[in-house]
């Protein structure tokens, strides 16, 4: 776990570990984030350094990296996700201090891993075998990324949409570095005062790329309405069907897809199978494109036929087959067994073991 010296550029960030005096009492829970009272704490009780958690810290890229390999990927596939994780942690930071790199360095830092992903779809099964919360802006931008490019093939889009959805993807939560971190990394539920300001992330998105050196209407576009919901449900603006544009709906089911897959501070990631349950459920519900939803269920479905995977009941299974009528409850080996899962509904695939 990456340790950091106790002084204040330690405010927002997560503590990793449960934190205790000498005499054995603890100070603070882990997953608190620390505030300067804290800090201040920590330095009377003689404190100097601590775990945390949140960043791409030193060490932290060599776990992914371990991971990464350890699940089937290739050591080249792994330091290109890396180097792209990394380059992408600097510009963010370039946000945070007000600075607005150009699109062009944006689409150094993601291009070769999207172009990587997409003949390697090795890799893409990998990335939601990934554990820990570490980094999660940045995954999550690449992995929005990768899926709204994935997304526009599936649609059919020309190349050059198809190019500008990956950068929308890979854009679309730009807003969250003027949300302080605070909020960002809280593991517990929100006041409404923050999440007011953590919905603010959209129109910062909206600010930031309508400034950027050869930026595109679009990606603005999509930083402010990804958040949109076709029943109006949605924000910043509650727009309502055809009011959003269809590259905001691409983004919107890539988004939500990697956040239910994806570790947080405040929750555990489920399998892709558990997310395309959920995002069917949200299409019949008349939040999401049911036309996009459905392309994209069924083909990341299939991409996972072969796959180790953890039921809910505990126990490890292999993916054997994915049903056209529900790509979310394949059939699987289980002790050498077939079961077909849309005939034992009490049963779901967790985890996405490799
Ligand atoms: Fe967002």
């Amino acid at each position: 776990m990456p340790m950091a010296f106790v002084n204040p550029a330690l405010v927002g960030k997560v503590l990793a570990e449960d934190l205790y005096s000498d005499a054995g009492v603890l100070l603070l829970p882990r997953r608190t984030v620390l505030t300067a009272a804290h800090v201040n704490a920590l330095r009377n009780q003689r404190i100097t350094r601590v775990s945390i958690a949140g960043d791409l810290s030193e060490g932290n890229g060599e776990k992914i990296s371990a991971q990464l390999l350890d699940k089937g990927g290739d050591r080249e596939s792994a330091f290109c996700y890396l180097d792209a994780m990394e380059q992408t942690r600097r510009l963010f930071e370039r946000v945070d201090l007000g600075q607005v790199p150009s699109l062009h360095e944006f689409c150094q830092a993601f291009h070769a891993l999207a172009e990587r992903t997409e003949e390697r779809l090795g890799l893409f099964r990998s990335l939601y075998v990934l554990e820990g919360a570490d980094s999660y802006t940045y995954r999550h931008s690449l992995n929005v990324g990768i899926l709204c490019t994935l997304i526009a093939r599936l649609l059919k889009w020309d190349e050059e949409r198809v190019w500008l959805m990956g950068a929308a993807g890979f854009l679309h939560d730009i807003g969250k570095t003027r949300v302080p971190r605070e909020i960002l990394l809280k593991p517990g539920r929100l006041t409404d005062e923050e999440f007011a300001e953590m919905k603010r992330h959209t129109v910062y998105g909206y600010e930031i790329l309508q400034q950027m050196e050869g930026g595109h209407e679009t990606l603005a576009i999509c930083a402010l309405l990804h958040h949109e919901r076709l029943d109006g449900s949605g924000y910043p603006e509650g727009r309502k069907d055809g009011q959003i544009p269809l590259e905001c709906q691409v983004v919107a089911v890539a988004d939500m897809f990697d956040a239910i897959c994806s570790d947080r501070v405040y929750k555990q990631r489920t399998s892709p199978f558990e997310a395309a349950r959920v995002l069917w459920k949200a299409a019949c519900d008349g939040l999401l494109n049911i036309e996009i939803v459905s392309l994209f269920v069924h083909y990341i479905a299939q991409l996972y036929v072969g796959a180790k995977a953890r039921l809910n009941s505990g126990e490890e299974v292999e993916v054997i087959l994915i049903h056209r009528d529900e790509p979310m409850r394949p059939l699987i080996r289980r002790h050498g067994q077939f079961v077909d899962l849309r005939c034992h509904r009490q049963l779901s695939i967790e985890k996405m073991l490799g």
